[in-house]
């Protein structure tokens, strides 16, 4: 499929899903305030691949990002807060420890960039269209 629809109703502020799309996995993460706040109160020039979080999100609540690590193509674990999610909140990936934030930037470990942002858009409210 060229796109996937995905219905964001379901995802419990804190958590996020896993979904396919083009065989790839994308997280879709419904942020608390908390973590929105962590996400844009960083320098971004501090950043090892600068970006800042209203770059990288449409609707501040929904993170959407490609779950492959940028190191060597794990995937992170944090989709659920029982998971490890390193030092920022966001995902670690197990395989050679790399920390990403609350808005999928990478901040510590060999990952060279950020999780990529796959281009979507809103449908309504609570549907998004991947691709
Ligand atoms: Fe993720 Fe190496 S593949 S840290």
């Amino acid at each position: 499929l060229a796109s996937t629809e995905v219905d964001l109703s379901p995802i419990q502020e804190g958590m996020a899903i896993t979904v396919t799309w083009r065989g790839k996995p994308v997280f879709v993460r419904h942020r608390t305030e908390a973590e929105i706040e962590q996400a844009r109160s960083v320098e971004v020039d501090d950043l090892r691949d600068p970006q800042a979080d209203a770059d990288r999100v449409q609707e501040a609540p929904w993170l959407v990002v490609i779950g492959i690590c940028t190191h060597l193509g794990c995937i992170p674990l944090g989709n659920k807060p029982s998971e490890p999610r390193g030092d920022w909140g966001g995902w670690f990936c197990p395989c050679h420890g790399s920390h990403y934030d609350t808005a999928g930037r990478i901040r510590k470990g060999p990952a060279p960039e950020n999780l990529p942002v796959p281009q979507y858009q809103f449908v309504d409210d609570t549907t998004i269209k991947i691709g």
